[in-house]
């Protein structure tokens, strides 16, 4: 039985689709209820929903076998994990944003509100920028309109949040998608069921 880590979420049922026209189906998990675990003994599969920001530490430690974790994840966590495919969805990248006329102004700290402290240090780090990190945990945009930041660093998809929030993207940090990760251990010890996964889901990408 392979045990896979599902992010809860629109990611993770595009993330079913795929495991599910890779061979992996699991009906159950369709049915509108609370339940957080589903397998499908026959297909040999154990579908669990977490929190997307969890999924990379239940298969750092080997509670799930492989997950489906986004590269903003990876890179704000960098757990230690195997990297297996680029499943290609959940595409959108990482983005600094501020009001449209921003200027910053060099010499004063920046202000940066975010959920990804490490890939935002690292960002100005690179550029040796002085930053004030406020870290938030949701509903980003609201930091600048509010004066509590300067600028965010955050996800950008279809870019309508900002839009409707007078903000634009002011530079690409990186581009995102969803990633197959797996535990090192699961990898050793169900190398077969984990590879013949990856194979299927390689060939319907
Ligand atoms: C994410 C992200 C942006 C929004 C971007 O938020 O933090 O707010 O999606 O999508 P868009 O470019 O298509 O508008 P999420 O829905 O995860 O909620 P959050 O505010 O709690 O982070």
């Amino acid at each position: 039985m392979i045990n896979v880590a599902l992010p809860k979420g629109r990611l993770g049922e595009r993330a079913y689709e795929a495991f599910a026209s890779a061979g992996y189906d699991c009906p159950a998990i369709l049915e509108k209820n609370r339940r957080l675990t589903f397998e499908n003994r026959e297909k040999g599969v154990r579908y669990f929903w977490v929190k997307p920001s969890d999924v990379s530490i239940y298969v750092e430690r080997g509670a799930a076998d492989v997950g489906v974790a986004g590269r903003d994840i990876l890179l704000e966590y960098e757990p230690d994990v195997y990297e297996l495919l680029d499943l290609g969805i959940g595409r959108c990248r990482m983005c600094v944003a501020g009001p449209e006329n921003f200027y910053d102004a060099p010499g004063r700290t920046l202000r940066v509100a975010t959920k990804f402290p490490h890939i935002t240090a690292e960002h100005y780090t690179a550029k040796s920028r002085d930053i004030d990190i406020i870290k938030l945990n949701g509903s980003i945009e609201l930091a600048p309109i509010l004066g509590l930041s300067d600028v965010i660093v955050d996800i950008v998809e279809t870019g309508k949040t900002l839009l409707e929030n007078h903000l634009a993207p002011l530079e690409t940090i990186v581009d995102i998608s969803a990633w197959l990760i797996s535990s090192r251990v699961s990898y050793q010890f169900k190398h077969q069921e984990i590879a013949a996964m990856q194979a299927a889901l390689a060939r319907k990408l």
